[in-house]
C-alpha cells in the first residue's frame, strides 16, 4: 500500500487537530509517509504544528516526516494529496458578514445569503491562486477542497480550471446528518447508503438504505417526527446552536415530508424566523471564536506546555474521518460511495449541465463516478434553479467585476429578495471587505 505525502493547506484551522486525530484513527486505511502543514499565518499555524508534533510522536511514530512551512514550494512539491481549509479574512470577517446581514434584517450566516456572497467573493481569488500554486509543484496531487462557501468556490474553480480532474469539492454536512440517522436506525454511519440530490448546503436525502438494500426511509422519517432529531457527532452534539438546527430540520420535514432536508435549508425556507432568533452581538462567528477556537487553542497550549498529548481534550470527528476516508477511496480505488460536489452534466436531467451538484458518487482512482438521478420534482427544481442562479451570478460578479450581478444575485436569493435591501447590503459589504474583494464597477 503506497504511503501518502499529505499537505494540509490552512493548517492553522480550528479543524486541524480533529483532522490529526482522524488521520491517526485511519492510519491503516490511509497511511502517511510525510505530513506537511501550510498556512500564510505563521503564528496561527505554529500552535497546531507544535501540538501535532508531540501528538504524532506519541501516536504516529511510523510517520517519516512532519514539517510546517509558509513556503509554497516546500509545502506542495511531490504532494500526493492536499486538503484545503482556508478562510480568507478569518473569523473576524465572518462575524462582519453575519452582523451586516442582520443589520439589514436578513439571514446572517457563513455560507447562506449575503454572508455566503461576501465570503465567496473573498474565497475565490485565494482559492484560484492556491490551486495554481499547488499545480506548479504537484501537477497530479489530489486536491480535496472544503473551504467555504464550497458551493460558490466549486463553481468558480470549475470555471477557472475546467479540465482539472483531480480537484474535488466536498462537504461534511450530509455525513454529519447521516450519523444522526444511523444512531436512530441502530446502524453504523458507514453502513448507510443514501440517495441524495441538490447543491452544496441545499439538498435532500430521497432514500436511506442499508448495505443489504433494506429501505429505512419511512421508518426514519417517522422516528424523526415523533422522537425528535439531534446532532450526534462529538464536535456538534453539545452545541446549542446545532441542537436548534437539527430540531428545525425536524420541523422542515413536517412541513415538507417528501424528502429529508439538509439542515442548511432552514435559512432559505424560514429566513424571517432565523433572523428573529439571532443576537447580532453573538452571531455564530462569535460563538465559534469563544467556543471551538478557544477550546482548540487551549488544548494545543496545554499539549505544548506539558510536552505530551496524554489526556488532552482531542477527539476524532466525522469531518476529519470523512475527508480521510474519501481520500483513501481515491488513492486506492476503493469505489466507496460518498456524497460529493461534481459538475451536473446530466446527472439531474432537468437542471443545467454546468451546475455544481452534490450527489452520491463512487470514489475511484479516476475520480468520482456519480450515479444518474434523472428528473427531480418541480418544487426542488424551482428552489435549486434560483439558488444556482445566485451562485453563478456571484461567481460571474467576481470574474467580471460586476456590481449589478451581485445585486441580481441577492435579489434572487431567498434570504433577501428585496432589491433595495440587496443594493444596500452590497454597498456596505464593499466598504467593509475593501481589498478582500475584487473592485466592482
Ligand atoms: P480558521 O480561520 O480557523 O482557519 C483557516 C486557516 O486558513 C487560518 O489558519 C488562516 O491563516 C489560513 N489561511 C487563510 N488564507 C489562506 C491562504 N490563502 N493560504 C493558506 N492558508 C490560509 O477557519 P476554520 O473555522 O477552521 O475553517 C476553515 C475552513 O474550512 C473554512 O473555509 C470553513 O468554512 C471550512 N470548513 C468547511 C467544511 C465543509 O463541510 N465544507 C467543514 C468544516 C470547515
Ligand atoms: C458543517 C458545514 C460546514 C461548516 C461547519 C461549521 O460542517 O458542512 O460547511 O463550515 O458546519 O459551521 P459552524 O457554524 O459551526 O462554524
Ligand atoms: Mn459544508
Amino acid at each position: 500500500m503506497k504511503k501518502q505525502r499529505l499537505v494540509i493547506a490552512g493548517s492553522g484551522s480550528t479543524y486541524t487537530m480533529g483532522m490529526m486525530m482522524s488521520l491517526i484513527e485511519e492510519k491503516d486505511h490511509f497511511p502517511l509517509k510525510d505530513l506537511v502543514f501550510y498556512d500564510i499565518d505563521e503564528k496561527r499555524q505554529e500552535r497546531n504544528a507544535e501540538a501535532t508534533e508531540i501528538l504524532f510522536k506519541e501516536r504516529y511514530p511510523e510517520l517519516e516526516s512532519f514539517s510546517y512551512t509558509t513556503d509554497k514550494k516546500e509545502a506542495f512539491e511531490d504532494a500526493d494529496f492536499v486538503f484545503v481549509q482556508i478562510r480568507t479574512g478569518g473569523l473576524a470577517m465572518r462575524e462582519k458578514d453575519e452582523q451586516i446581514s442582520l443589520k439589514h434584517g436578513v439571514v446572517g450566516q457563513e455560507t447562506c445569503g449575503p454572508g455566503g456572497m461576501a465570503y465567496g467573493l473573498r474565497s475565490i481569488g485565494d482559492m484560484i491562486q492556491l490551486v495554481k500554486d499547488i499545480r506548479e509543484y504537484a501537477p497530479k496531487a489530489w486536491i480535496l477542497n472544503y473551504t467555504n462557501p464550497a458551493a460558490i468556490v466549486a463553481v468558480a474553480l470549475k470555471k477557472e480550471f475546467p479540465d482539472d480532474e483531480r480537484l474535488l469539492n466536498i462537504c461534511d454536512m450530509p455525513i454529519a446528518i447521516m450519523i444522526s440517522y444511523a444512531k436512530m436506525l441502530g446502524l453504523e454511519v458507514w453502513d448507510i447508503v443514501p440517495e441524495y440530490f441538490g447543491l452544496n448546503h441545499f439538498g435532500w436525502f430521497t432514500k436511506i438504505y442499508d448495505t443489504a438494500g433494506n429501505d429505512h426511509t419511512d421508518r426514519l422519517k417517522s422516528k424523526i417526527i415523533h422522537e425528535g432529531f439531534i446532532p450526534e457527532d462529538k464536535e456538534i452534539a453539545n452545541d446549542v446552536s446545532w441542537q436548534k438546527t437539527f430540531e428545525q430540520a425536524r420541523k422542515m420535514l413536517m412541513d415538507f415530508p417528501e424528502f429529508l432536508p439538509n439542515t442548511y435549508l432552514q435559512y432559505y425556507l424560514y429566513p424571517d424566523q432565523m433572523v428573529e432568533k439571532e443576537d447580532p452581538n453573538c452571531t455564530r462567528a462569535r460563538q465559534v471564536i469563544d467556543g471551538r477556537q478557544k477550546r482548540v487553542h487551549d488544548t494545543c497550549d496545554g499539549i505544548i506546555e506539558q510536552g505530551t498529548a496524554e489526556g488532552a481534550d482531542l477527539h476524532v470527528d466525522i469531518h476529519g474521518v470523512f475527508m480521510v476516508k474519501a481520500a483513501a477511496s481515491l488513492a486506492y480505488n476503493l469505489n466507496e460511495r460518498y456524497i460529493v460536489i461534481v459538475e451536473n452534466n446530466g446527472i439531474i436531467s432537468n437542471l443545467p449541465h454546468d451546475a455544481m451538484v452534490e450527489v452520491p458518487a463512487l470514489m475511484t482512482a479516476n475520480g468520482p463516478k456519480p450515479f444518474a438521478i434523472g428528473e427531480i420534482p418541480v418544487f426542488y427544481k424551482g428552489l435549486i434553479e434560483g439558488q444556482y442562479a445566485y451562485e453563478k451570478l456571484v461567481t460571474e460578479a467576481y470574474f467580471e467585476n460586476s456590481y449589478v450581478k451581485l445585486v441580481q444575485a441577492l435579489t434572487l436569493n431567498r434570504t433577501v429578495i428585496n432589491p433595495v435591501k440587496a443594493k444596500a447590503i452590497v454597498d456596505e459589504m464593499i466598504e467593509v471587505n475593501g481589498p478582500y474583494w475584487p473592485e466592482l464597477k
